[in-house]
């Protein structure tokens, strides 16, 4: 089985998104990693971050795993702040130690969104699909999840399972 991390990528570490992380996680066996807890900066043209969490977790992720799978809530239509800064951070590996950045290819990206209800607009996918393209991953879709009053739906719970199983029964082999 491929070895997989979500990104928890929430404002906060216990809400609507861990939920579905924590659902995810019990289909999938993924470590996670949860981005509300790490400081992580501003991409920079100076490169003035290199000490802070970045560097370290994004050189864990490509060595140890095979597939990424972005989780953010919906904010204002589109990812979190705090995965933007993530996904602009992997610039730094496209400039420099730019071996870490091609480690990328080959590996499995998947998002799963959450928000309050069943509705997501066109082009949310957008940026993670076209990203995955130039990073020369493979690009294993987006689920959209909600939560409500009782919790985490059965469809939803449907949803998430069959992600779960399309990412854990991938086909291709990422020699790393
Ligand atoms: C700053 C902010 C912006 C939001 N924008 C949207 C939005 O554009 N569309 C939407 O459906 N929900 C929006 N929501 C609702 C969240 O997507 C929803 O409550 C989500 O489940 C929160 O997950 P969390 O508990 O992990 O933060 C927004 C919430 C916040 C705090």
């Amino acid at each position: 089985m491929k070895k997989g991390i979500i990104i928890q990528a929430s404002s906060r570490s216990i809400g609507n998104t861990s939920g579905i992380v924590s659902f995810l996680q019990e289909q999938t066996g993924y470590d996670i990693v949860d981005l509300n807890t790490k400081q992580i900066g501003h991409f920079d043209y100076e490169f003035k971050n290199q000490d802070d969490d970045f560097n370290a977790l994004f050189k864990d992720i490509v060595q140890h795993y095979d597939v990424i799978v972005f989780a953010t809530p919906i904010y204002w239509y589109t990812m979190s702040g705090l995965l933007k800064v993530f996904i602009d951070r992997i610039s730094d590996f496209l400039k420099i130690e730019k071996d870490f950045g091609r480690r990328l290819r080959g590996m499995q990206m998947g998002v799963v969104s959450c928000s309050d209800e069943d509705e997501v607009f066109d082009g949310f996918a957008m940026p993670f699909e076209e990203s995955a393209r130039y990073l020369g991953m493979h690009y294993k879709g987006h689920i959209h999840t909600w939560i409500e009053k009782k919790g985490i739906s059965k469809e939803v719970k449907a949803k998430i399972k069959a992600f779960g199983d399309s990412l854990t029964t991938a086909q291709y082999t990422n020699n790393k």
